[in-house]
């Protein structure tokens, strides 16, 4: 049993946010425009319309220029291309990210692909995801990304350790193993899914397990080693009596699983902060022309 370390992804992300918005500050002071971030969104999804309101905000706080190009749910595949065209042609520009899910009539993969990638700061065109594979610079997707930057932050180990991540979906899982397995992290990974044999013993033998599963508490006490990390990705609403009606919790149980951790990351507070500050750190670094010359 321990006492487990707290990973506060609210108060790295704040910590990140300033760092933006000091730099945000000195362009502004030196007579430069500021970074520029678009989000497009079609249709009237409500969970959808709230994450583009709170990308909006936070952009707003670091000082960035914000838009938001909403479309209906009607609009053509054919005109929602030409839309990113001329999102791609505008070089006030310099980052903007497609809201997903897209209506069924839409091909999600054409309209990443159509996305410029020097402009891709949710890190979803394929170039985007081949140069990260090949380890040269690359937008990265922004939960990935926000995880990598809690790990590092918290000054945790990773060198050599066994890290088994939870769901191969394109913009968590998959990436995710990835960047674990890079030089600089250094883990062994083993990623698993749903034909995965043997899940609670692969996830026992894990250093440091990371959960994006989608499925309420299914990190339980008995698939957790001893002094393990755990990074939980799920965010779940599950209808209660309270007040609200309902309370927000992730894939892990935490109350049964924090006492067996060293370090754990909370839900709500934990990786969720993390993934709109990593957009904004792919939107400074698109500004720069950090990533493509
Ligand atoms: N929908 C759910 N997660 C994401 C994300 O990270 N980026 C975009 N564009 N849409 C999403």
């Amino acid at each position: 049993m321990n006492n487990p370390i707290l990973i506060d992804g609210k108060v790295i992300a704040q910590t990140i946010k300033e760092e933006i918005k000091s730099e945000v500050a000195q362009l502004l002071d030196s007579g430069k425009r500021p970074p520029h971030l678009v989000a497009v969104i079609v249709g009237n999804d409500g969970a959808s319309l709230s994450y583009v309101k709170s990308k909006e905000k936070q952009s707003q706080e670091v000082g960035f220029t914000s838009s938001v190009y909403k479309f209906p749910e009607s609009i053509s595949e054919k005109e929602f291309l030409e839309t990113l065209d001329f999102l791609n042609n505008d070089s006030e520009v310099d980052g903007y990210i497609v809201q997903l899910p897209l209506p069924k009539h839409i091909n999600t993969k054409k309209v990443i692909a159509h996305v410029d990638p020097k402009k891709d700061v949710d890190g979803f065109h394929p170039a985007n995801a081949g140069r990260m594979l090949l380890s040269m610079p690359s937008y990265l997707p922004a939960t990935p990304y926000g995880i990598v930057t809690l790990i590092e932050r918290m000054g945790i180990e990773t060198s050599g350790k066994n890290c088994v991540v939870l769901g191969r979906s394109d913009i968590v899982g998959t990436p995710m193993a990835v960047l674990m397995s890079r030089k600089g992290m250094d883990c062994t990974v083993t990623l698993c899914h749903s034909k995965t044999a043997n899940l609670k013993d692969v996830c026992k033998n894990a250093d440091i397990l990371i959960a994006a599963i989608g499925k309420p508490h299914f990190v339980t006490e008995d698939m957790v080693k001893e002094g393990a990390v755990v990074i939980d990705v799920g965010i779940h609403r599950i209808e209660d009596n309270s007040e609200k009606g309902y309370y927000v919790t992730g894939d892990v149980d935490y109350n049964k699983v924090a006492p067996h951790c060293s370090y754990i990351t909370p839900v709500p507070g934990g990786v969720g902060p993390m993934t709109i500050v990593s957009l904004l750190t792919n939107t400074l670094k698109a500004y720069k022309h950090e990533i493509y010359e």
